[in-house]
Formats: structure tokens, C-alpha cells, sequence
């Protein structure tokens, strides 16, 4: 019953309720010609049309669709559209010909419904009121992020997915021995896993759970936070199949790009790739123990169990990262031409602070010093740790090094400094997921604020730059929330109609928002010069990915426990 009542829900029935009578425009023995004129009100990605006969048929002929389903008293057919005909705007006209035979000399009537498979009109519950004095409803941003990373879900989803549209999928992603490989994210707007991005994400978001967490049990969403990374964690645990053995990516480049379709639907060949001792990834492997490290200690009030075994498993990562040094796109080919690895070092300092911070064991922050690397920080990013690890090496130790180098890092950052401003506002670091950067250093801003650094100017910068990212330039960059958000993010799942109409790239060209509102994902965002368009080819600025939203998320919760703590600056 519920699900029956999910489904009608689901579409935005505008003409649900409407009825069609077949017309008969000509008619011999027990054969009809027939029209079916249907006015098309709003945009559809995709059609069906359930069409019933007064008394049974023996065939019926027509060219605009597919049959589907028929009943099994031949009443009923169900006709889908073709995927070059799924597209139609308000003003249009679904004319469907055919030709029935059916008994007898006169023909029976024929009604149909239509049903526009393209719009959705999911909504989440509604955000509590934030009453905690900051400009948006965190709430509600908090909400909407975690609901992203939901919509990235790879696997048999449980009984609680919250995302209607998403089913399960890549059931059969598996090791080169059989291991089980299912679960975790979808890295973008694609459907590849790949797990250097994945457990950054992670860690970031760990880390703002770990310093924040206040604010997402005010904001009601501490429960769907645990799962959150609950998800990539158990994909990434069974990633380590062996010590010194531990697979890095599902799915290959080539084959899932040349896919546009549902996750759900996907036939397409998933090898799985991994680093091992003559195969060495130590950056990969440092950046899971420090997921494992952090999510440690996320969970350990939480379930001490789950919260062991990540540690476990991180102190074998990280041993296997001290014995056998290397990039792992050196090593994993099918990983260079998307996350190439620029080095190892960064991983090494941070993952060792991490596993320092989880197991106070002196040796970890003995091998996070030996591989820091003195001087300003380019950034934050799945990338690029050296900021991070600063910030928890200056917390560790108190030492001037990092204090002076977290200083001069956003010396860079900040007004004046060396990365160029957006006209709107926006620290400009890369084309490339411009929004991303900024809202990784607005995480690392207060993070360092947090160490009673410059506490007011690295707190309201930061809120400068989510603010950005919120709204403050007239536009929402975050799906689904604020003011004019985008509605064309460069996302396969979002941008395919309801099954089980046809999904293809026909869908990715189409210049009309998505049928799904991935609601909660930050996309690429502007250009130096300012410069945004909503369009879904444009994966440079509107694609969305998984280390997209995790600085930003945490920053927001960041802002929020400040707001709430009555420790943000009043400017
Ligand atoms: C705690 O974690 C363990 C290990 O993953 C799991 O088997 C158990 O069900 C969890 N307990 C609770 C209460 O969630």
C-alpha cells in the first residue's frame, strides 16, 4: 500500500486525471484505423500511455511507441515512448496512429491515460526552523547534503532509502577474485567508484562530524550522518581484502562515459582495480587509514565494535603505506587520466596525524612530521593535504612551524593574497569545481579557528565563501535549495526520466532541468570572470561530485555549531 502510494507521488500528474478517446478514422472487418490526440501541458522526458479497450483485441499496430504490457484479458495496453520522442514541451502534440483488429464489425472504444514519466515531484520533509542567527537554514542545507550522498548510493540499497528514484544497482561489482566489491558512492555525475576521492570525502566529512556534531543533532540529522558514512566505510572495509591488498577503483573510464543512463540500468563491464606490494598506492592507502582513523573516532562512542574494526584495518593500511611508497595512479592506470596522484607525501603527514589522533601512538606523528612539507599550502582538495595535516599537527603539537605556515597559507587565501577573487566574491582556486575549493578552505578555516587562530577573520571568511555558494550572489550553486538553484546538473541518474522510459544521451543534450532534483549537491560553480550557465553538457561548471560536498557540508555544520555555541563573530 505504501509503495502505491509513493508511486502516485512520484509523478507530477498533470494530466493523470485527464482521459483520451481513441478516434476511428476509418474501418473494415474486424480492423480499425485509429488517432490518439494528445495536447502536451508541461515539458516530459519521457511518456507512458495506458490505453483500454471496451472489449478484448486480437492486435494493435502503432509506430510512436512500445508496447509494454499487455493484460491478460487483451483490454489493456501500456505504451511507452521511443527514445527520440520522450521529449516534449508544453504546446506540443502525441499523436499516436494505429491499427487494431479485434472480433466482430464494430470497434470498441478505446481510453487512454497519459502519464508524463519526467517529472518528479519527490520533496524532502521539511528542515526544522534554524534559529541559531545564521543567514540560511543550515538545517535544511545539512538535510539536503546528506540526501546527496544518499543519491550517490551504489548497491542494494536498504529498506530506508529516502531517495525514491533510486533502486538497487552494480549488485555484481566484485575483485579480480570474486571478492565482493558492492556498496559505497558514485564518484559524480558518473558511475564509477573511485575510492581516493571517496575516503577523502570521507575523512572531511568525518572530521566535521567529529568537531560539529552538535550541530547536526540540533539540525535533527545526527542518525542520517552515522549512515551517511556508515555507507562508503563498509564498501571501503571490504575494499581491504588482505594486509598489504587493498582495491582502489570499480569500473573503467571508457566504458562508464560512454554510458548515459541509470545506475539501475547499467550492463556495462566494472573491472576492479587494485594496489598491492609490487603494485604500491601509499597515498590511497594513507588516505583510507585516515578515513578509518577519523571515522574511528566518529563511531567509538557509537558503536565500539564498527568503530575497532575501522582501526584495525587502518593500522594495516597505513603499515602498508610506510613499507611500500608509490602513487597509485602509477600503479592503477585506469585511475591517471581522473585522480592522477601528484604525490604521496601529503597522504603520509595527514594520514599519520589521523592515526596519531585515533591511537595516540608516539610513532604515527613521528612519521606525520617526517613527511610534512614546510611552507604555505596550495589548498585543500582529494588531492592536496598539506593544509589539513598542518592544522592537525599545530593542534597536536603547538609547534611555530605550523602556525606560521597555516598563516601564510591563507595569507594566499584571503582578500589581498594571491588566489584571484570571482567578481561575486568567490577564492578562485581551479575551472574546475571552482565552488569545491573554496568551501574545502572554508572547512580549513575554521578548523584552524578552532586552534584559536585568528578566530574572527577565518570564521566570517569562511562563512563569506558557503554564503557565496548559498546564495549570496543572487544564485544558489546547491540543488534544490535557495534561491534560482540549478536544475541541469551533469548527473546520469538525475537526468533520466522514470523507468521505464528509455534514457540516453538524447537526455544529456536536452536544455530542460533535470526530471530528479538532486537535491543538496554543490556543482562545479563559476568561472574567474564570474561566468555560470545551468546547462548539463557543461560538466567543467555544473558537474557534481562526492569531495564536492564534503568541505562544504562540513564547513556548514561548522558555521552552525559557531552560530549555536555563540562563538561566530558578529561582523
Ligand atoms: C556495531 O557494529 C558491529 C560491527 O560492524 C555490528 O555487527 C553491530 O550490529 C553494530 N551494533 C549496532 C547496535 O549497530
Amino acid at each position: 500500500m505504501l509503495h502505491f502510494i509513493l508511486l502516485i507521488s512520484l509523478y507530477g500528474c498533470v494530466s493523470c486525471d485527464t482521459t483520451y478517446q481513441v478516434k476511428v478514422e476509418g474501418n473494415w472487418d474486424g480492423r480499425f484505423q485509429g488517432r490518439l490526440s494528445i495536447p502536451i501541458t508541461e515539458t516530459t522526458n519521457g511518456w507512458e500511455v495506458i490505453l483500454t479497450f471496451s472489449e478484448p483485441i486480437s492486435k494493435m499496430d502503432e509506430w510512436m511507441g512500445d508496447v509494454i504490457a499487455t493484460s491478460t484479458d487483451n483490454k489493456v495496453y501500456t505504451i511507452v515512448n521511443k527514445p527520440h520522442n520522450g521529449i516534449m514541451h508544453a504546446g506540443d502534440k502525441l499523436d499516436i496512429q494505429m491499427f487494431v483488429n479485434y472480433p466482430g464489425s464494430v470497434p470498441p472504444t478505446g481510453t487512454a491515460v497519459f502519464k508524463n514519466l519526467g517529472t518528479d515531484t519527490f520533496t524532502p520533509a521539511p528542515a526544522p526552523t534554524d534559529n541559531d542567527g545564521t543567514k540560511y537554514n543550515l538545517n535544511e542545507v545539512l538535510e539536503k547534503s546528506i540526501l546527496f550522498y544518499e543519491a550517490q548510493r551504489s548497491g542494494k540499497l536498504p529498506d530506508d532509502n529516502r531517495v525514491p528514484w533510486r533502486g538497487d544497482s552494480a549488485l555484481n561489482d566484485q575483485g579480480q577474485n570474486g571478492e565482493d566489491l558492492t556498496g559505497g558512492w558514485y564518484d559524480a555525475g558518473d558511475h564509477i567508484k573511485f575510492n581516493f576521492p571517496m575516503a577523502y570525502s570521507v575523512t572531511a566529512l568525518a572530521w566535521g562530524l567529529l568537531e560539529f556534531k552538535d550541530a547536526y543533532n540540533d539540525a535533527g540529522e545526527l542518525d542520517h550522518m552515522y549512515d551517511s558514512i556508515k555507507w562508503p566505510l563498509d564498501y571501503l572495509l571490504k575494499c581491504h581484502v588482505a594486509p598489504n591488498e587493498l582495491y582502489v577503483q570499480v569500473g573503467e573510464g571508457g566504458k562508464d562515459h560512454s554510458y548515459w543512463g541509470r545506475p539501475e540500468d547499467m550492463t556495462m563491464d566494472r573491472p576492479a582495480y587494485k594496489i598491492d606490494e609490487s603494485h604500491p598506492g601509499s597515498d590511497m592507502a594513507a588516505e583510507q587509514a585516515a578515513a578509518f582513523a577519523a571515522s574511528y573516532l566518529v563511531f567509538h562512542t557509537k558503536n565500539a565494535t564498527y568503530a575497532d574494526e575501522l582501526l584495525s584495518h587502518a593500522k594495516q593500511i597505513f603499515a602498508f603505506a610506510e613499507a611500500h611508497p608509490g602513487k597509485y595512479s602509477d600503479s592503477v592506470n585506469a585511475a591517471a587520466g581522473f585522480y592522477r596522484s601528484n604525490d604521496e607525501t601529503d597522504e603520509m603527514c595527514w594520514g599519520g596525524a589521523w592515526m596519531y589522533l585515533a591511537t595516540k601512538d608516539p610513532h604515527y606523528l613521528e612519521v606525520a612530521e617526517k613527511f610534512y612539507v614546510p611552507g604555505a599550502g596550495w589548498g585543500q582538495s582529494w588531492d592536496e593535504k598539506n593544509t589539513g595535516c598542518m592544522i592537525l599537527l599545530y593542534k597536536v603539537t603547538h609547534k611555530d612551524i605550523y602556525k606560521t605556515d597555516i598563516e601564510a597559507t591563507f595569507q594566499d587565501w584571503m582578500p589581498g593574497g594571491s588566489i584571484p577573487y570571482t567578481p561575486g566574491g568567490l577564492a578562485y582556486r581551479l575551472q574546475w569545481g571552482s565552488n569545491r575549493y573554496a568551501a574545502n578552505m572554508a572547512q580549513m578555516a575554521i578548523m584552524a579557528s578552532m586552534q584559536g587562530l585568528h578566530v574572527d577573520e577565518y570564521r566570517n571568511w569562511a562563512e563569506s565563501q558557503i554564503n557565496f555558494i548559498l546564495g549570496d550572489s543572487g544564485r544558489s550553486y546547491v540543488v534544490g535549495f535557495g534561491t534560482n538553484p540549478p536544475t541541469q546538473p551533469h548527473h546520469r541518474g538525475a537526468s533520466c526520466p522514470m523507468s521505464p522510459a528509455p534514457c540516453g544521451s538524447f537526455q544529456m543534450s536536452e536544455n530542460s532541468p533535470n526530471p530528479h532534483i538532486l537535491y543538496g549537491a554543490v556543482v562545479g560553480g563559476p568561472s574567474e570572470n564570474g561566468q555560470y550557465t545551468d546547462r548539463r553538457t557543461d560538466y567543467v561548471h555544473n558537474e557534481v561530485a562526492c569531495d564536492y560536498n564534503a568541505g562544504f557540508q562540513s564547513a556548514v555544520a561548522g558555521i552552525k555549531a559557531l552560530y549555536m555555541r555563540g562563538e561566530m563573530p558578529t561582523a
